[in-house]
């Protein structure tokens, strides 16, 4: 599992005023995916990246886009974001009333969906959902802001989730996302994460130095 392990760098911690090039040089630098935090002032207290800025960064690289919608009510925003290319759309079960819907939404249009799950939220929350999933995020710090520290007891529901995906013999993607760097993600592996988001970790030094961060990583 460990060598296997997806890293989907979160340019939430890229300079804004280069984000071309700073997707370009993570995809050069190893990246598996590329992590876009998209946060409203309303669901989190951050404001981001709309989908004319993931429109805009779509012809500087190939790999998927795993689009991490922070946004409520979201349901309105969803085709916008497809169309803009995103590959993955996760949302969070609470940012709107029907989650079910919305993911049945993302598959229609043509896009892979996740749940993301926050970290007072249960594994449960997704017992009906799993046959509908192609990822699960889970939040590792509270959503909103990068460069937070990693929350221990997410641990457990790493764990949890990944017994549960086990158990639907279906290969769903199960991505941390917070406060992950070259310690807490070998606990993340361990506990049976296959992506690993992490933006300040990645982010640190210059463009050569990105490929050293994102092995460092992978363990
Ligand atoms: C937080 C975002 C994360 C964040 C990760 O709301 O979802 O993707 O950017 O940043 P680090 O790796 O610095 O914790
Ligand atoms: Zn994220």
């Amino acid at each position: 599992m460990s060598q296997n392990v997806l890293i989907s760098p979160s340019i939430l911690s890229a300079d804004f005023a280069k984000l071309g090039e700073e997707v370009r040089a993570i995809d050069a630098a190893g990246a598996d995916m590329i992590h876009i935090d998209v946060m409203d002032g309303h669901y989190v207290p951050n404001l981001t990246i709309g989908p004319m800025v993931v429109k805009a960064l779509r012809p500087h690289s190939d790999k998927p886009f795993d689009v991490h919608l922070m946004i409520s009510p979201v349901d309105h925003l969803l085709e916008a974001f497809i169309e803009a290319g995103s590959d993955i759309v996760t949302l969070h079960p609470d940012a709107g009333p029907h989650m079910h819907r919305s993911l049945q939404a993302i598959k229609a249009m043509g896009a892979r969906c996740g749940a993301a799950l926050n970290p007072a939220t249960p594994a449960s929350e997704l017992d009906y959902v799993m046959d509908q999933l192609d990822l699960i995020l889970v939040m590792s710090v509270n959503p909103g802001y990068g460069g937070q520290s990693f929350i221990d007891s997410q641990l457990r529901k790493i764990e949890a989730l990944r017994a549960m995906i086990d158990q639907t013999g279906r290969d769903i993607i199960l991505e941390v996302d917070g406060g992950v760097n070259s310690e807490t993600a070998r606990q993340c592996r361990d506990a049976g994460a296959s992506a690993l988001v992490a933006g300040s970790a990645v982010f640190r030094g210059h463009h050569g130095s990105y490929a050293a961060n994102i092995t460092a990583l992978r363990g």
